[in-house]
């Protein structure tokens, strides 16, 4: 885990070196279950201090991941490089420390509604220094109609798909109105991940947001049709504790995930495609998924194609 911040994989063993691996694994166990039966509701699944350490450890390998690389596209697509972050429903504040791992943040604001997930993520960044260690970590019900402090930039991080249908809309156009630059929603690489992403594109379009990723520059509309969904995947390296707690030996998870970006201004450097797939390498020839403002299509490489050298290193996600 290269970019896994060495602090912050410092301050989770710190975290679960006080307490029982039986206790950690029976507490992940039923997050689990609980993401897995009971999300979507508006339901609170993590309450206990116990469960969100149990959280921290078993998903912020993940959750920071892809945050990391959702956000990185966004920065390269929209050309900006936000100062200030509102985090909402940051949880043990994963996406907060993929912020601050790509950015230089002079000011971190954290919203949560859940006491334990907010004692222990603001421990965790405590050991993080600067702007993470002087982060506020407010109480807040997102789904209640007061104002949201403002931001540069406003992300939400596998928050919206927990909250019931009818107010998913009302919520993100509550992030997009904090957002002084760009509001960056992440959400589980799933159909409904993806169709929640897809609803509040077209909410925010109606309101002047421009999108600055996953999509290509000049896209009219998405072309995802049927049971086609776009999401993308980071591998994480499973550490002992990580395996311990998932269950199984495999010394890696594939994280999918679904991101967009939004802008104020019309974004710096949308790119004119984006690899939707794992290239397909054959002898001679690779075979790309893409998206362009055209629609989904692929686009077979070979050796004299001035594309070749960059799609030899090219991979799923990327911007073309
Ligand atoms: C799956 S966790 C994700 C945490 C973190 N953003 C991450 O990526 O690891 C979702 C978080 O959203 C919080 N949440 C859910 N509904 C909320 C609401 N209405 N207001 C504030 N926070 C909420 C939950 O308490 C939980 O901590």
């Amino acid at each position: 885990m290269a970019d896994f911040p060495q602090e912050l994989a410092a301050a989770l063993e710190e975290l679960v070196s006080g307490q029982s691996q039986a206790a950690l694994e029976r507490d992940a166990r039923a997050i689990s279950e609980a993401y897995r039966t009971k999300t979507g509701e508006g339901r609170r699944l993590l309450t206990k201090e116990g469960e969100a350490a149990a959280y921290a450890a078993a998903r912020m390998p993940a959750t920071f991941a892809a945050a990391r690389a959702a956000m990185e596209q966004a920065l390269l697509a929209s050309g900006l490089s936000p100062k200030t972050l509102l985090d909402c429903g940051a949880g043990t504040g994963a996406a907060s420390w993929a912020a601050d791992s790509l950015l230089p943040l002079e000011r971190i604001v954290c919203l949560e509604r859940e006491d334990a997930m907010r004692a222990v993520g603001s421990r965790l960044m405590r050991a993080g220094g600067g702007a993470l260690a002087r982060a506020a970590w407010e109480s807040c019900d997102l789904t209640s109609p007061q104002p949201l402090p403002k931001a540069e930039l406003v992300v939400e991080g596998y928050m919206l798909g927990e909250l019931r249908e009818e107010m998913r809309l009302s919520v993100a156009r509550r992030l997009w109105d904090a957002a002084e630059q760009m509001a960056l929603f992440i959400e589980p690489g799933t159909p409904q991940g993806f169709a929640n992403l897809a609803a509040v594109r077209r909410e925010l379009a109606s309101l002047g947001a421009h999108v600055a990723a996953p999509c290509p520059a000049g896209a009219k509309g998405c072309p995802m049709a049927g049971d086609d969904w776009c999401h993308f995947a980071v591998r994480v390296q499973r550490t002992r504790l990580h395996k311990a707690l998932k269950g199984g030996d495999a010394p890696f998870e594939d994280e999918k995930f679904c991101y967009l970006a939004l802008t104020r201004d019309v974004p710096g450097a949308a790119c004119d495609a984006r690899v939707l797939r794992h290239p397909l390498i054959q002898p001679g020839r690779i075979t790309l998924t893409l998206c362009d403002a055209d629609g989904k299509r692929t686009r077979t490489v070979t050796k004299k194609d001035p594309l070749w050298k960059r799609a030899r290193k090219i991979g799923a996600g990327d911007a073309v």
